[in-house]
C-alpha cells in the first residue's frame, strides 16, 4: 500500500492519477473535504472514468500535526511519497511554515520508522539548495547551503524538513529527494501555485522581471518520483529541472501560448526594493497579506541556473521541453477559464 500526503495539491493529485492509473493500492489525505472536488477536475482532464480512478483511493482526514489521525493513515502503508507542504514566502508565516515543513516531515518520518516503511519519496524544492556567489556557476545538489545567507522562510523550512529526511535515512529508512523548480501544471489557477502565472498573465500582467530560474513540468515530476521509488537509488537527492529560463522569457512564452501581450514594462532593482517596502508598509497598516518580501523581490531578479544532470543519468531520461509544458497547462487554463 501507497501512501501520498498532499494529495490535494497540484503535485499529489497528478501523482494519484499516475498511481491509480497504474492500478495501484493507494490512500492518501486530505484536510478539507471541499479540496477533494479538485482532484476530480484534476482526474477529469485526462479520463472518462474520473469517478472510478477517484473511487480507487482509499482517503483518510489528517493534519500534519495530527499523529493520531496519521497513525491510522499509516496502517500497511510500505511506502510514501510525501508531497504536503504549505507553500508561503510570507516573513510573518514563518512558525506555521516550520510547523508545517519541519515538524509535519518529522512526523512523517517517524511513522515511516515506527512503521517500517519500505522507501520515503520526499518532494523538497530547488529553494533547499544553496546559491552560488557567482550566478554563472551551476547550481547542483551539492551545492552548500549558506544558513547565514538571506534566505526565504519557505527556503529555511523546506531546507530543515529535508533534515528530519536525512535523519531518518540514518534511523533506516531509505529515502530519496527530490528537488523540482517552478512546477507547471493544470488545475491550480489561484494562491502559490505557478497556475496562479498563466492566469496572471492572462489577464495582463503589466511588469516583467529579469532573474533566471529552473522549471519543469508536474508530468515530469511525478514521473521520475514514481521512477525513483522503484528504483533501488536511495539516499539521493536529485534537483528536477527541465531548463532554466528567464522570468521575461518564460512570461513571453506563456503569453504566446494565451493568445495575449507579454508584459510591456521591466521591473527593475530600484522598482523592486521600493515595492517590497511597501508591500511590508501596507501589510502593517492594514493587516494586508504579504505578497512581495525582500526575499523574493531579490530571487525574481537573480539569475540562478541549475544543473539537472545528476537524474537525468541516474535514470536514463530526458525531460519534456517546457515550450510543450506552456502548451499543455495554457489549453487547460484557456478550456478551465471559458467555463468559469
Ligand atoms: N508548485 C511548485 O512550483 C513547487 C516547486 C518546488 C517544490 N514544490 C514542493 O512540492 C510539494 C507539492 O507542492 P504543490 O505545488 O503540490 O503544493 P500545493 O498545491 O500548495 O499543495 C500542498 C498540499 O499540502 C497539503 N497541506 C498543507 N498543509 C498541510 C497540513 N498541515 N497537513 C496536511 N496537508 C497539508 C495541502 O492540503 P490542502 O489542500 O488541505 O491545503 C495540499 O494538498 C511541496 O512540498 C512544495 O514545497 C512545489
Amino acid at each position: 500500500m501507497i501512501l501520498v500526503t498532499g494529495g490535494t495539491g497540484l503535485v499529489g493529485s497528478h501523482l494519484l492519477y499516475q498511481l491509480v492509473s497504474e492500478n495501484k493500492q493507494v490512500k492518501a489525505i486530505y484536510r478539507r473535504a471541499h479540496t477533494l472536488e479538485r482532484i476530480k477536475h484534476v482526474f477529469s482532464y485526462y479520463t472518462k472514468n474520473h469517478k472510478e480512478l477517484f473511487n480507487k483511493i482509499e482517503w483518510i482526514e489528517a493534519d500534519l500535526n495530527n499523529i493520531p489521525a496519521l497513525e491510522l493513515a499509516f496502517k500497511d502503508v510500505a511506502y510514501v511519497y510525501h508531497c504536503a507542504a504549505f507553500v508561503s514566502f510570507e516573513p510573518n508565516k514563518y512558525y506555521q511554515l516550520r510547523n508545517i515543513n519541519i515538524e509535519g516531515t518529522a512526523n512523517i518520518v517517524n511513522l515511516c520508522i515506527s512503521n517500517k516503511v519500505k522507501k520515503l519519496c520526499y518532494v523538497s524544492s530547488i529553494a533547499a539548495i544553496g546559491n552560488e556567489a557567482n550566478s554563472d556557476h551551476l547550481i547542483t545538489e551539492s551545492t552548500e547551503w549558506n544558513p547565514e545567507a538571506d534566505n526565504s522562510v519557505y527556503a529555511i523550512t523546506k531546507y530543515g524538513a529535508e533534515m528530519e529526511v536525512w535523519r531518518g535515512t540514518q534511523e533506516g529508512i531509505p529515502a530519496v529527494i527530490v528537488n523540482p523548480g517552478i512546477i507547471l501544471g493544470p488545475g491550480y489557477w489561484k494562491g502559490g501555485s505557478s497556475g496562479n502565472l498563466f492566469r496572471l498573465i492572462h489577464k495582463g500582467l503589466t511588469y516583467r522581471t529579469s532573474g533566471t530560474t529552473g522549471y519543469v513540468s508536474v508530468w515530469d515530476v511525478c514521473d521520475i518520483m514514481n521512477k525513483l521509488m522503484h528504483s533501488d537509488i536511495i539516499n539521493e537527492r536529485y534537483i528536477l529541472i527541465s531548463e532554466n529560463l528567464s522570468f521575461n522569457e518564460f512570461q513571453k512564452k506563456v503569453a504566446k501560448a494565451l493568445n495575449v501581450k507579454p508584459p510591456k514594462k521591466e521591473a527593475g532593482r530600484l522598482m523592486l526594493e521600493i515595492a517590497w517596502r511597501l508591500d511590508w508598509l501596507v501589510s502593517k497598516l492594514f493587516g494586508k497579506r504579504r505578497k512581495l518580501s525582500k526575499q523574493l523581490a531579490k530571487s525574481i531578479r537573480t539569475k540562478t541556473v541549475y544543473d539537472n544532470s545528476k537524474i537525468k543519468d541516474a535514470l536514463q531520461i530526458e525531460f519534456n521541453s517546457i515550450d510543450s509544458a506552456i502548451d499543455q497547462v495554457s489549453k487547460y487554463y484557456l478550456n478551465d477559464n471559458t467555463k468559469l
